[in-house]
């Protein structure tokens, strides 16, 4: 399933992190890529052990952490410090599948990428193409979003980032183990807390509104690793 978060930032925390990150130290983006995507990938990231950078990162792991859309439909149970990417003067990241685990910088801590997390820095008017393009089941999928919004997919997906053909996109990109790694179980939970909130909203007194709760939080139980 694909999520859009829509304004995970506010304008404040997109200039904060936009200033931020401009002052950060920027390399090669094959450097944290598999053998595979790092063949397909063209672009600079910001230098993951940088102080620019992990204060950007700490402003989006704050942001998310107080995100009830992002939490219904993550159900995280670890995030990886956010990354920062830039392309430009056409550089592009063909086809790919994110690494199935990564080891979080200076710690032996491991994450399964269940999910992979897209954050807009550049408002979509300010550079063209870019395009976050993700393939699922039911075909593939264009995503460009303003500045500040957020997408989530699957990290099974394949997906890539179009050529920048002009101007320059700035965002934040990062995975997240969820404490229920199937997508298909994790869509269900989340249509089902959709339906809660809304019944519990328009019928607050009705006697569904303890039932269905009931087996939301069975289902989390039978299915969370935590
Ligand atoms: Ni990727």
């Amino acid at each position: 399933m694909l999520i859009e978060v829509p304004q995970l930032l506010n304008c404040e925390q997109i200039a904060d992190c936009r200033a931020a990150i401009g002052k950060a130290a920027w390399i090669d983006g094959r450097g944290t890529a598999g053998d595979q995507s790092g063949a397909a990938k063209n672009n600079l990231q910001a230098r993951e052990d940088d102080p620019h950078a992990r204060r950007a990162g700490d402003l989006i792991l704050g942001a998310l952490g107080t995100n009830p859309l992002f939490i219904a439909a993550a159900l995280p149970l670890h995030v990886f410090p956010p990354l920062f990417s830039r392309y430009a003067d056409a550089q592009s990241f063909g086809d790919h599948i994110d690494n199935a685990v990564r080891q979080i910088p200076d710690t032996r801590h491991r994450i399964r990428t269940d999910l992979s997390a897209t954050v807009f820095l550049t408002p979509p008017e300010d550079y063209d193409g870019g395009e976050l393009v993700i393939a699922d089941t039911y075909g593939s999928h264009s995503v460009k979003l303003p500045a500040g919004h957020m997408i989530l997919y699957p990290a099974t997906s394949l997906h890539q980032i179009r050529p920048v053909t002009r101007g320059a996109r700035v965002s934040s990109f990062f995975w997240i183990q969820s404490m229920v790694r199937d997508d298909a179980q994790r869509t269900l939970l989340y249509n089902l807390d959709f339906a809660i909130q809304r019944l519990r909203r328009d019928h607050p007194d009705h006697a569904s509104a303890i039932e269905t709760m009931s087996v939301y939080h069975n289902l989390v139980r039978m299915w969370a690793e935590v």
